[in-house]
């Protein structure tokens, strides 16, 4: 009998155990067999939500997959962690920190208390804010230094205060002002903001530095980098810098030394993570750009997302669906890693904001009080837009020795319906689901060459190589078109099923200490590549590569 792998917590191994055994069993069985047993498979096993629908059907599951992953979130008393997480627990215990982006998108009459204080009318005071300073942007009444109207703003950001509003402002191309582009600045790479700045006019550009600790290396070298270019461009007068520059932080100290006004800063709170800010003024560039009742719908998609997770039950509920599936996967099944893959061009940039999302929240080693975890916690994440994607990796999906479940996301409608684009997207979307869930058999392999007039020895050779191995799982998420509202509720959905799995995982997905050493390494080794003579103060392969970059 297969060991079972050790519970994250000892209350849990028994309906791990019972989980594990019935994996054992699921193994066993064909998708292709599953569906064929099953017609009404996809009714039994898709939700739909307002404007969404999630297709888990092509899983390697049966009601009692569900069931006892149901038990599992019952037992890890999922229902009590969202609860604490919607009212402001200081649930982030590593920071001692309340975990609110779901505040961010609360109506202005709800009420979520941190420390005694309710923080929705903070909230919306700031949402206040942006409308205002959009508004006089988007009316032309704040001009740059010459009075000219801003046609080019500019996020200098990084990670979360990067990540989140690019994606977004790319998936809302549709919604754009006219006379506005956006541009976004986050690699410390002087390429980044060299290849931006080269494009922009100084008198009709605005910056906004985004940064929560306004202390981040890469995006204060890009924005000091950027504020002495448009000295350099523009009458080199300090006076004119408030015109140009915004800041969006929680760290009101640094954005004024940086020679930002205190009124051209829009605040955000410790209890907003960076990873989960883009829903906050972190989002400004996104309501400068598609404007504030987009930004507005998008915050409203994603409220609607918060209340499906805390009312709807488990089985109901798509983000404990999709969560308690990537428990299954990871845990049961052994798959290493999950992919991406947007049937939406616009949606390009969802990989890459899922991946921090995702393996910054839940790439985490120890649990929740501090001691290593004995099974196995986030997946890899990646992924690429379809149909780019199977002309590239797809092969290794279909016929590698890998597992990699799928999400395919696809918008049924699209914003640019140009003679038979989006059928042929869609078409290949739900081929590939087929694909991947019945394969093709060796028997189906050889008519096929035998129909195209092989002979024996041929068929004998080839159709091995022809054979598809099917069962693969997949998620289908439509959404009936990429709104703002959707697209807040797609990525709400997201931040949940990853809330979910940690809950299961019994860690905290709302620190990030793994991305401190190499910070603190890097300082020392910026001062070393600077300071004359041979560095020695590290292993050897270490200072071999300092000390040859220096000779360069
Ligand atoms: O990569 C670590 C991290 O702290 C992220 O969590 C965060 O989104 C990013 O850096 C940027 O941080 P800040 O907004 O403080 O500049």
């Amino acid at each position: 009998m297969a060991k079972t792998p050790p519970s994250p917590s000892p209350d849990l191994a028994p309906i791990w155990q019972s989980l594990q055994a019935h994996a054992g069993e699921m193994k066993k069985q064909h998708l292709r067999d599953m569906f064929a047993a099953n017609p009404a498979r996809f009714r039994d096993f898709s939700l739909s939500h307002g404007e969404m629908l999630l297709d888990f059907s092509k899983n390697l599951i049966d009601a009692k997959t569900l069931r006892l992953l149901e038990k599992l979130a019952q037992q890890a008393e999922l229902e009590s962690w969202i609860t604490r997480m919607f009212r402001g627990d200081r649930i982030n215990n590593t920071e001692n920190r309340a975990v609110l982006h779901t505040a961010l998108r609360a109506p202005a009459d709800a009420e979520v208390t941190v420390d005694g204080q309710n923080v929705i009318p903070e909230v919306h005071r700031v949402l206040g804010q942006m409308e205002n300073f959009c508004a006089r942007v988007h009316d032309g009444s704040w001009t740059g230094y010459t009075g000219k109207a801003i046609t080019d703003i500019v996020n200098i950001g990084i990670g979360g205060s990067d990540l989140g509003p690019h994606m977004v402002s790319t998936a809302l191309r549709p919604y754009w002002k006219d006379g506005l582009s956006a541009h976004f600045v986050s690699n410390v790479d002087g390429t980044d903001i060299n290849e931006t700045l080269a494009r922009l006019n100084p008198e009709t550009t605005l910056f906004i530095i985004a940064s929560k600790t306004f202390t981040t290396r890469e995006t204060m070298t890009n924005a000091h980098t950027a504020r002495q270019w448009f000295l350099d461009n523009s009458e080199n007068r300090h006076s004119h810098v408030g015109r140009h520059f915004v800041a969006v932080s929680t760290n009101a100290s640094a954005v004024q030394a940086f020679g930002i006004d205190k009124d051209n800063m829009f605040e955000f709170w410790d209890w907003v993570g960076g990873r989960y800010s883009l829903w906050s003024a972190i989002g400004l560039p996104i309501t400068l750009i598609v404007g504030m009742d987009n930004f507005r719908k998008l915050l409203a998609g994603a409220h609607e997302m918060d209340e499906h997770f805390r009312h709807a039950d488990f089985l109901q509920n798509m983000p404990v669906i999709l969560g308690l599936l990537g428990v299954w996967y990871r845990n049961f099944l052994g798959a290493s890693n999950h992919a991406i893959l947007p049937y939406d061009h616009s949606l390009r940039l969802l990989p890459a904001y899922l991946q921090q999302a995702d393996m910054e929240s839940n790439g985490k080693g120890v649990s929740r009080d501090g001691n290593p975890v004995d099974w196995d916690t986030g997946p890899i994440i990646w992924g690429q837009p379809g149909t780019n994607g199977q002309h590239a990796f797809f092969q290794l999906i279909h016929q590698g020795t890998e597992m990699v479940p799928a999400d395919f996301i696809l918008p049924a409608r699209t914003h640019h319906p140009i003679s038979e684009h989006h059928e042929i997207l869609c078409a290949n979307c739900i081929a590939q689901t087929e694909a991947l869930m019945r394969g093709k058999t060796e028997e189906e392999a050889r008519e096929e060459l035998a129909a195209a007039g092989m002979d024996e020895a041929q068929i004998e050779a080839l159709a091995p190589h022809k054979v598809f191995p099917g069962n693969k799982p997949t998620n289908t998420i439509v959404l009936r078109q990429l709104t703002p509202f959707n697209l807040g509720k797609l990525i709400a959905l997201y931040e949940h099923k990853i809330f979910v799995e940690s809950i299961i995982w019994n860690i905290n997905a709302f620190d990030q200490w793994g991305v401190e050493l190499g910070k603190q390494l890097a300082n020392v080794i910026e001062h070393e590549l600077d300071s004359a003579g041979d560095c020695s103060s590290h292993d050897s392969s270490t200072n071999g590569l300092v000390n040859y970059l220096k000779r360069q």
